[in-house]
């Protein structure tokens, strides 16, 4: 039976959002498709099923969204440049490398800093993370190395001509509190993102490509990849340092670099485990519920990040054979974290906090413990998960704050136990 003409203008409007356009789908509220669910759709039910999953899924992200990552791993040559014993006021030995990437006669040098207690008993943990604006802007110690490489303008920080300065010095402390990590009995170790590869569109020539040579992964490997390929090698320099524990190196980033640490962490086990902060679309955000930053927009405005063959999924989220969440879930059976900002609508923090729910039958099919059952935070400033789920939503805008960081340390203090 046909339905009046009115009744069908109703049931109509009822399926649309106040503001919404017809066109917009609404928002999804759960993580779809199924994290249990094999690429064929067959279930996953146990721990050997899953493991035997894990690398089609790695594979899938690889192909259809960040690029097959090279089939070689580079050499990696670290050389100690600096070394203060006595830095933070004798709490921590400063140390600087220069750490050479190499393939054949192609050479890439990042400079990598690294911070280690001085009050340890055995070996410590620590965070591994790309900074923005230079290693200099993360602390003001007079010593640390200026880059030289490529950096974008940005008279905020001095860089001029494409080339960092002196006037950012310790600019990024707020970033970075190297001296509340230190307290806690944590590593730090950081290099500049522009080393591993330049932020911009040039086709995937620069940087780490350049190092590439005639691997097939130099044309596809978006620009996100090649970071999280770069600190995968850095963790191989970070065996190196005197003190630094290797097997708990936990990859952090914000932002473009939030997507990167949870990229790098699906895909190099070795991470003991990984931060994502205010990571948003192409990292924790689900793309499905097309919430502010949109897979068109991203890849409007960052084409490089991703390889291309991502762009069919542009407009086309329903399309894509997974969703963040999968990302996620790629961490399992190790911790994993997600922090949201509450001004951050651009990363869509609730659509964050959907994915780390949904990533969550990953651990529970191991027997641990992620955010099952779990409600999306009434008021900011509240930490969740006791388990190897972490998630916090802070109160203020996109950004990384001291207070980010005594939730990350309190999840790594509870994981250093175990
Ligand atoms: C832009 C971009 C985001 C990204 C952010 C950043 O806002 O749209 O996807 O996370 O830059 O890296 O700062």
């Amino acid at each position: 039976m046909r339905a009046p003409p009115l009744l069908l203008c109703v049931a109509l409007t009822a399926l649309v959002e106040p503001g919404r356009t017809q066109q917009e789908p609404a928002e999804a509220e759960r993580a779809e498709p199924d994290i249990l669910s094999g690429i064929e759709g067959t279930p996953i039910s146990s721990v050997d099923a899953w493991r035997a999953h894990r690398p089609a899924l790695v594979k899938l992200l690889e192909n259809e969204m960040f690029g097959p990552m090279p089939t070689e791993r580079l050499q990696v040559a670290a050389t100690e440049v600096e070394r203060d014993p006595a830095a933070l006021g004798g709490a921590a030995t400063r140390t600087q490398w220069v750490v050479e990437l190499s393939r054949g006669k192609e050479l890439l040098s990042v400079e990598l800093l690294v911070y280690v207690p001085n009050e340890r008993e055995g070996l410590v943990p620590a965070f591994l993370g790309l900074n923005f604006k230079g290693n200099h802007t993360v602390w003001p110690d007079e010593e640390i190395r200026v880059p030289r490489t490529w950096m974008a303008n940005d008279a905020k920080f001095g860089v001029k001509d494409n080339r960092a300065s002196e006037s950012a010095r310790g600019q990024r402390t707020a970033r970075w509190p190297i001296d509340l990590l230190v307290s806690r009995g944590y590593a730090l170790a950081t290099a500049y993102y522009g080393d591993l590869d330049p932020d911009f569109d040039d086709g995937f020539r620069n940087g780490l490509h350049a190092v590439l040579g005639d691997d097939p992964a130099r044309d596809t490997l978006g620009t996100i990849g090649a970071w999280a390929f770069g600190l995968s090698h850095l963790l191989d320099a970070l065996g190196k340092v005197d003190g630094l524990d290797q097997e708990r190196v936990a990859v952090f980033g914000h932002s473009r670099l939030g997507k990167t640490a949870l990229w790098a962490g699906a895909t190099d086990p070795r991470f003991w485990f990984a931060i994502s902060n205010n990571s948003g679309c192409g990292g924790a955000a689900l793309s499905r519920r097309r919430h502010g930053e949109t897979v068109k927009r991203i890849q409007e405005v960052f084409p490089h990040w991703f390889t291309t063959r991502f762009r069919r999924y542009a407009d086309h989220e329903d399309d894509l054979p997974f969703d963040q969440h999968h990302l996620i879930a790629l961490m399992a059976p190790r911790p994993v974290y997600v922090a949201s900002a509450s001004g951050d609508d651009w990363a869509d923090p609730r659509g964050e906090f959907l994915a780390a729910v949904g990533a969550t039958p990953a651990w529970e099919l191991h027997g641990l413990r992620g955010l099952g059952g779990a409600t999306f935070p009434e008021a900011p400033d509240t930490a969740l998960g006791e388990g190897s789920v972490g998630y916090h939503l802070r109160s203020g805008k996109h950004d990384v704050t001291a207070w980010d960081w005594a939730r990350f340390l309190d999840f790594a203090d509870r994981h250093r136990e175990r």
